[in-house]
């Protein structure tokens, strides 16, 4: 079977989860975008209805505004029902590295105002250590980036700045670059995550910790549906 069909199947397995009445976060990226589409379609056919959606992105944006799905923002519904989003590496405690389509910010922003994050995933992205597959994207204020490459160096990191079109640097939706940051396996991902919180001019980074509420994952042998183990 592949990717785009696992992808499929994951993402029509989460919508599932919405309910008429929801405030939804549509995630960004191939497999999030899968999902939008099928909230789409259920809005189109009837099975769904009266919900209002989130985009994590300006390209989710443009999707789900051509779909007819109403969509809202964060300063009218501060608080959101369920998120379908996709993710780069799932480890088995669910934490993610997120990114890899530049949008890690306001996916970031998405998530932590989300009650029930939903995470959509074909296999191939769990791993066992985040970092196995992936670098953390990190998304810096063009101003001064050398210095933060230096900075994530010095954490152990190999850094690339991503680029764009014609080019030129990548720019997100806030118009900042994103710089890769290929630091091998991670031991202490949360650890890592404030190292580079604290530094000025991150603006923010791709580990995910402690957000995912539920990850929904497709293979070949079907659907696994996990959920977050509360914290003792
Ligand atoms: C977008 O910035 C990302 O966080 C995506 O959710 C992530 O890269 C997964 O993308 P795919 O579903 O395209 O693999």
């Amino acid at each position: 079977m592949d990717a785009i069909t696992l992808k499929q199947q994951a993402a029509e397995y989460a919508a599932q989860f919405i309910e008429p009445g929801m405030v939804v976060g549509l995630g960004a990226g191939s497999t999030a975008i899968l999902a939008v589409r099928h909230i789409g379609y259920l809005l189109k056919t009837g099975a769904l209805r009266n919900i209002l959606g989130i985009p994590c992105s300006t390209q989710t944006e443009a999707e789900a505004r051509a779909l007819g799905i109403p969509l809202t923002t964060l300063e009218e519904h501060p608080i959101i029902d369920v998120t379908i989003d996709g993710a780069d590496e799932v480890d088995p405690q669910l934490e993610l590295i997120k990114g890899g389509g530049g949008a890690l910010t306001r996916e970031k922003i998405v998530a932590q105002a989300t009650r029930r994050e939903i995470i959509v995933v074909d296999e191939s992205k769990l791993v066992p250590p985040l970092g196995t597959t992936w670098a953390v994207p990190v998304e810096v204020i063009p101003f001064g980036y050398g210095s933060q490459q230096v900075y994530l160096e010095s954490l152990g990191a190999r850094v690339k700045l991503r680029p764009g079109s014609s080019g030129l640097p990548y720019r997100t939706d806030q118009g900042n670059f994103i710089l890769d940051c290929n630091f091998g396996p991670i031991a202490d991902p949360a650890a890592l995550g404030e190292r580079l919180k604290r530094r000025t001019g991150i603006v923010e980074h791709g580990l995910f910790i402690g957000l995912a509420t539920d990850m929904i994952s497709a293979s070949a042998g079907g659907i696994q549906h996990r959920t977050r183990t509360p914290s003792a």
